[in-house]
């Protein structure tokens, strides 16, 4: 599958999607014009939550086209990336804090025929990333701290997405895009953009919409349209 472009792409998150009718839910954010589907898994350890697993995933790719961003929130990540390959997601993101061969992780993601990328929580620094930019398709700043939809985005955020950006630019061979989840509405949007972010995953503000998810994308879109100009 080729890649879009780099800068702007919107990833809303299932998380707040109403489960009853998610299939509708997808739709509603492809035709607002979402270019990828952002998959939270939890596992009630490295985060107090619990979420969902390969099954929705599964259900997901049944009904979208979309590549399938799937942010694992689990300790022992690598006993669960073949199901989530099988299942039909596109791209693992996986957290810094869980992988004590985070390397080996990274190439076991890629054997699999998927795009690899790593996430830091608020309080990991950028510079843990040196030796492994070179090697990842995305680097995932977390603005909120993980766990649950609907929080504020913290502001020193912004420090991180440029440091971020910085590091991937700084390696000629590293394309990795920079993405950003956890308080994304209309005006954190802008400031993320401009410092830098290329990939925006969004849950409340799209699914919580009172408008519903479409108009909830056309908002974050129309938002992105007048800053990349
Ligand atoms: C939080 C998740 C996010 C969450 C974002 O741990 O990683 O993807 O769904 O939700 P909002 O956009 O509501 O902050
Ligand atoms: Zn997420």
């Amino acid at each position: 599958m080729s890649e879009p472009e780099r800068r702007g792409l919107l990833a809303p998150s299932i998380l707040t999607a109403d489960f009853t009718r998610l299939g509708d839910e997808i739709a509603l954010a492809e035709s607002g014009g979402a270019d990828w589907i952002h998959v939270d898994v939890m596992d009630g350890h490295f985060v107090p939550n619990l979420s969902m697993g390969p099954m929705i995933v599964e259900a997901c790719r049944r009904v979208t086209d979309l590549p399938l961003d799937v942010h694992f929130m689990i300790e022992e990540p690598e006993r669960y990336l073949e199901a989530f390959a099988l299942a039909g997601a596109s791209r693992v993101t996986v957290h810094v804090e869980t992988c004590p061969h985070l390397h080996q992780t990274i190439q076991t993601i890629k054997g699999l025929g998927l795009r690899a990328g790593v996430v830091l929580n608020p309080s990991t620094p950028i510079r843990s990333l040196t030796e492994i930019v070179a090697e990842v398709d995305l680097i995932l700043v977390m603005t909120v701290n993980p766990g649950y939809g609907g929080q504020a985005f913290i502001e020193s955020s912004i420090t991180k997405i440029r440091e971020a950006q910085e590091l991937r630019d700084a390696k000629s061979d590293s394309g990795a895009f920079i993405e950003v989840d956890g308080g994304i509405n209309r005006s954190t949007i802008i400031k993320a953009f401009e410092a830098g972010a290329d990939v925006f995953v969004a849950g409340n503000s799209v699914f919580g919409h009172s408008e519903g998810a479409k108009v909830g994308v056309e908002i974050l879109r129309r938002q992105l349209d007048k800053v990349e100009k």
